[in-house]
């Protein structure tokens, strides 16, 4: 078994089911646990992170992951262009300006999966920066009017850690 911070989130893993077929984006994506998960579910994934050596192990194995090596943070434009995905993925990061754009890289009828630290869990450790810890009702707020959410959890974890987690899916266009 992979060590524990390789795994899955639990909340990616409960609703990777819902994600329709289609292109995943993984934003921030570390070693690619997400990414992984979601190739297995047959999913083409567009995995995005400043330090892209992590997820070469990862493509070795798997052609239809894209790699995209980009500080998501230098000011430059939004690595993807108008692209939009059939779901999101975001663990264990932010960087709030990007919050529109992820909302709005998300296709009519994908989801957004998105965890990350919350204010509070300087008591823990890090992150302690307010930077990267979510204000509270601040991932409800990111997709209020454009996606519909389908659960959301906002509190303290065993780990301990504290967080807010979302699941919200984009309404198909109008018809
Ligand atoms: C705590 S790790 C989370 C990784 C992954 N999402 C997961 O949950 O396993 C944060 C990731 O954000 C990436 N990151 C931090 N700052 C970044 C930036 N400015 N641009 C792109 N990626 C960045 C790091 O390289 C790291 O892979």
């Amino acid at each position: 078994m992979p060590p524990a911070d390789r795994l899955p989130s639990a909340w990616i893993l409960r609703f990777a089911p819902r994600v329709p077929p289609g292109p995943v984006l993984d934003l921030a994506a570390g070693k690619g646990r997400h990414a992984a998960l979601f190739l297995e579910r047959g999913h083409p994934v567009t995995a995005v992170d400043r330090r892209i050596d992590g997820l070469r192990p990862l493509a070795a194995t798997h052609p239809r992951l894209e790699l995209i090596e980009a500080d998501l943070e230098s000011g430059s434009s939004w690595p993807l262009g108008r692209r939009q995905f059939a779901g999101v993925v975001v663990t264990n990061y932010l960087h709030r300006p990007l919050l529109p754009a992820i909302v709005t890289a998300v296709a009519p009828g994908g989801w957004l999966l998105y965890e990350t630290f919350a204010r509070g869990n300087e008591r823990f450790g890090r992150p302690s920066n307010p930077d990267y810890l979510l204000r509270p009702g601040e991932l409800i707020d990111a997709v209020r009017g454009m996606l519909e959410i389908v659960a959301y959890e906002a509190g303290e974890t065993d780990a301990p850690a504290v967080i807010q987690r979302i699941a919200a899916v984009k309404p198909l266009a109008d018809t």
